[in-house]
């Protein structure tokens, strides 16, 4: 050991790791490579201090287990690891210690590694190649000191030839949590340190390919190529017929590249002692006439932001966990994905060109905490950082220049701004002129080569869509970033149930070639599984400093389930938009760059009974942004409703042929005829169908069936946007402060009158005096009786409310639900883009979303009838209203802080809501869009109740 003090002291040197070989490619070679990851010997110290000084080469015998690659903080690895390890921290801007930098705190914890690899050889050269530590580690092979890694999400190699030995090798690894770099690493997700990618010991033959740079570009019909290596090698691309050496240009007719064909060639490069296969791309990337092109067309980035996590093993994702959330994109439309905030996993990109994304690739940096104190001190612009930054963005560029899904090199996240951003540039332009560079905190765009943003609203996009926007107080600065693309790097926070807008933004993006798409903030919730198996968030270890769920803001969960939004996603995202009108079905394509003869059409007609008839229809393959109109065989009939699908014509390598990429409806479906209010007022008495309580004038029985809890309900369990501030708005509180504030989440009621089958009641929050009036009025129909409900406030003020629901329960054996409408999916006012008009039917208690918060969720919308049913009889309400569904009350929901907490109440409880808020983006960005909201004023609706036997 080189001493624990020179440990220490190593960790506060903001400069690169020590000892490292210059940064290369990713490279697929066939030179041996020896993967020592799996399980190694592992122990943990609370402090540097407390961290034994016996390195390297300590007796493990003792030690616990911990994979490798995993994050150690983490509960499910505890068990074999021999106990806790920390804990999983989780904050957003924070940093979790003091701005001292460049020191790390002394609360600083250690993880000790070692294992053992047997060779029967020595190679003459090898590499040990460290893919990830989070942290800031040094690195002993047979306790020679190889020297220390850091930047966590980007690789580091080390010359190991002269510490190799034949027979058992010992590798130590100590890695400290937190160091100099931690300062560049604020991202804002859970500190997870640990070895958190693969170890592997490469053979490096005299004479091979340490590296290969394989330029590329493409334009009209032309693919070029030259190979830059740094001994003179051959290249050879047996499908293009090319055949001679690197440093020689081949211009050669092949197809492009691009994520909607993601074309390959295979390519070898090779000397006598090394073969590397690179899989080629052609294509451009530029920035032309404020127009983001690949290949000279104009794109549309349909993204998501995709972070590295796993519930059980932190930061390290298992392969087919990553392939399986790949094809899951691409199964809903995404053709974008930004790395967030770090260079991905390598195989990432190996997939990402193979399956056909573009992809922005960020640099592990960013310093978020720093704005929280103005900026001072901020690594960006101090020259003590310089190095750390420049290294960060070699190592990126370096490790993944050969892949032609790049098209953007992004300099890191919230980071401020500063020289060391601008050398980088610099550096990036140097090195790889090929891509533009991206960076969002740049916001006069002095040094970037498109314009970024975060969580534009609407109306910032429109301006910037028709090149409106604001003026810069430099006016060259001004004209410079006029003449630039622009995209969103984050936009549509998917925290919890939402976001709403996603189809106003993606109509802003196609309105202007300027506007260049997004990426929808985030693709995954993070949440971490404890040890008794439960999903957990921020503060749920114990944590001293945290933010709480802001973690849990994904379409998918951490096990990669689908969120509702995801569907929605899909359906905002479609590249190609089916109309159908009578016997008329008109296919609009967004493809950018192919035509849509992957793709087959078929229709269905279905009614309440059954599918009626079904078939296909052939439609001509229509070019990049055209549309074709072609007839139906069939129209739809009344009383039925007509979907055609678009489906993919053969297996893709994501989803299997007949995979619905898009669809649209036609419904004949009638609204209910409910009979017009009724002008005589019958007594009460003759309403067998309706038995109302006389104290409160609430029913107790409807059509025969049970009901308790009737009552209004204007508040619903506060969504995760509910407790955000929305952006960009006057009233700086959140929804959910409103509306508590005017007592929404405790009304009371009291019954004003009963006149014969007319209830009054009056309803407001304790101390306030913005009271509502509810008149309900029963009469008969056949078989059942018809509701008249009146929402009446009795005070002119601008309140919001958060629903207009009639709510009520009924027994739990009324546990299923059958309803024509939207489904089968939720959604809300400015949600559900996903959903489609059909018959549907689900459990009561599968209804809810199971977020890991518990929130308002789960609202059918669109409903023209639904029935619950014990099996035996079923209630049927017909009107038009949405419907939520749950074994729990709004109240359990709301107080709730984990969804185990939830359990049956032994009651169904329904609200039929007439009115909804919209649940926009509030929890990150703009509010919820004027059309979206609910102010208070007059509601009228009527609503049949009926029951027949199950
Ligand atoms: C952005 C940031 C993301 C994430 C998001 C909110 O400002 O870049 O990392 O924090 O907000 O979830």
């Amino acid at each position: 050991m080189t001493g624990s003090t020179t440990f220490r002291d190593d960790l506060a040197d903001p400069r690169p790791g020590r000892g490292a070989l210059p940064p290369v490619a990713a490279l697929e070679s066939d030179a041996p490579v020896l993967d020592l990851s799996g399980t190694w010997s592992f122990r943990w110290a609370p402090t540097v201090a407390d961290a034994p000084a016996d390195m390297p080469g300590p007796d493990t015998s003792g030690w616990g287990r911990m994979p490798v690659p995993a994050s150690w903080v983490m509960p499910a690895l505890d068990a074999a690891a021999g106990g806790p390890h920390g804990s999983p921290v989780y904050t957003n801007v924070r940093y979790p210690f003091p701005l001292d930098p460049p020191f790390p705190p002394d609360a600083n914890p250690v993880g000790d590694y070692a294992t053992v690899f047997e060779l029967d050889e020595v190679p003459e050269r090898a590499v040990l190649r460290f893919e990830g530590v989070e942290g800031a580690a040094t690195v002993w092979l047979n306790g020679v000191e190889l020297g220390t890694t850091r930047g966590s999400r980007l690789p580091t190699s080390f010359d190991a030839s002269a510490a190799l030995q034949e027979g058992v090798n010992r590798l130590d690894v100590r890695v400290a949590q937190f160091s100099a770099a931690s300062y560049l690493e604020d991202q804002d997700e859970w500190w997870a340190p640990g070895i958190i990618r693969e170890v592997t010991l490469r053979t490096r033959p005299a004479g091979g390919l340490d590296d290969v740079f394989a330029r590329v570009s493409w334009a009209d019909g032309v693919g070029s190529l030259l190979v830059e290596t740094p001994v003179p090698a051959t290249v050879e691309v047996p499908e293009l017929g090319i055949r001679g050496s690197s440093g020689e240009r081949f211009d050669v007719p092949a197809e492009p590249w691009s994520a909607e064909s993601p074309r390959l060639y295979e390519a070898i490069v090779s000397t006598d002692s090394e073969r590397v296969v690179l899989r080629v791309g052609f294509r451009s990337v530029s920035v032309d006439g404020g127009v983001l092109r690949v290949n000279g067309v104009a794109i549309t980035l349909r993204g998501v932001n995709r972070h590295e996590h796993h519930p059980e093993l932190g930061r390290a994702v298992p392969r087919e966990v990553m392939d399986a959330e790949l094809a899951l994109m691409k199964q809903h439309n995404v053709n974008a994905i930004r790395t967030s905030h770090y260079p991905p996993h390598p195989a990432l990109l190996d997939a990402a060109d193979r399956l056909g994304f573009y992809v922005v690739d960020e640099c592990d940096i960013e310093t978020h905490g720093f704005g929280d104190v103005g900026w001072r001190r901020n690594p960006s612009d101090e020259p003590l950082w310089r190095e750390a930054y420049l290294d960060r963005a070699a190592r990126m560029v370096e490790r993944d220049k050969n892949h032609p899904s790049i098209i953007l090199w992004s300099l890191g996240n919230e980071a401020g701004t500063g020289q060391n951003l601008r050398a980088m540039t610099e550096w990036i332009h140097d090195r790889d002129p090929s891509r533009p560079v991206h960076y969002e905190g740049d916001y006069d765009c002095e040094y970037v080569d498109i314009w970024s943003r975060m969580y534009a609203s609407h109306a910032e996009v429109a301006a910037i869509a028709t090149r409106d926007e604001p003026a810069l107080d430099d006016p060259e600065l001004d004209a410079r970033r006029r003449a630039m693309p622009f995209m969103q790097c984050e936009y549509a926070h998917a925290m919890g149930n939402g976001p709403g807008g996603l189809s106003e933004y993606d109509e802003l993006f196609e309105s202007s070639e300027r506007i260049a798409g997004g990426f929808v903030w985030e693709w995954l919730e993070h949440g971490i599984r404890d040890a008794g198996g439960r999903m957990r968030y921020g503060g749920d270890f114990g944590e001293r400093v945290h933010d709480g769920n802001f973690v849990i803001d994904g379409l998918v969960s951490a096990d990669r389930e689908p969120r509702p939004q995801l569907e929605d996603l899909k359906a905002v995202f479609a590249p190609v938009v089916l109309t159908v009108a009578g016997a008329s079905l008109t296919v609009r394509s967004r493809y950018d760059v192919i035509d849509t003869s992957h793709l087959v059409f078929d229709w269905v007609i279905e009614r309440a009974d059954g599918v009626l008839s079904r078939g296909s229809v052939d439609v001509p393959a229509i070019p990049p942004r055209g549309s074709a109109t072609v007839s139906l065989p069939a129209p739809a009939v009344p009383g039925s409703v007509l979907t055609v699908s678009a489906r993919l014509a053969s297996d893709a390598e994501w989803a299997p042929a007949g995979h619905e990429v898009a669809w649209g409806q036609e419904s004949l479906v009638a609204a209910p005829s409910l009979p017009g209010a009724s002008t005589s007022a019958e007594a009460l008495e003759a309403i067998p169908a309706v038995t109302l309580d006389p104290r409160t004038g609430a029913p107790t029985s409807i059509a025969g069936i049970p009901v308790a809890d009737w009552r209004l309900e204007l508040w619903r369990a506060p969504i995760d946007n509910d407790f955000g501030v929305a952006w960009g708005e006057a009233d700086g509180r959140p929804l959910e402060e409103r509306w508590r504030a005017i007592g929404l989440d405790q009304l009371a009621s009291r019954l004003v009158s009963i006149d014969g089958s007319s209830v009054v009641t009056r309803v407001g929050g304790a101390g306030r005096d913005e009271l509502v009036e509810l008149t309900c009025r029963w009469r008969p129909v056949d078989g059942g009786v018809l509701l008249d409900v009146r929402v009446q406030p009795l005070v002119d003020t601008e309140q919001e409310w958060a629903r207009v629901g009639i709510s009520f329960t009924l027994p739990a054996a009324f546990a299923g639900m059958r309803w024509f409408g939207l489904g089968p999916g939720q959604g809300y006012p400015d949600t559900g883009q996903g959903t489609r008009l059909g018959w549907h039917a689900a459990a009561v208690a599968d209804l809810p979303v199971p977020h890991v918060r518990p929130q308002e969720s789960g609202s059918r919308r669109a409903v023209r009838e639904v029935a619950f049913t014990d099996g035996a009889r079923r209630l049927t309400a017909e009107g038009e209203f949405a419907v939520t569904a749950r074994p729990w009350s709004t109240e359990a929901v709301a107080s709730a802080t984990h969804s185990d907490e939830l359990q049956p109440d032994g009651r169904t409880h329904v609200v039929l809501d007439l009115a909804q808020y919209g649940v926009g983006t509030a929890a990150c960005g703009p509010g919820v869009l004027t059309d979206y909201r609910l102010t208070a004023h007059r509601i009228d609706a009527t609503v049949r109740f009926s029951s027949t036997d199950a």
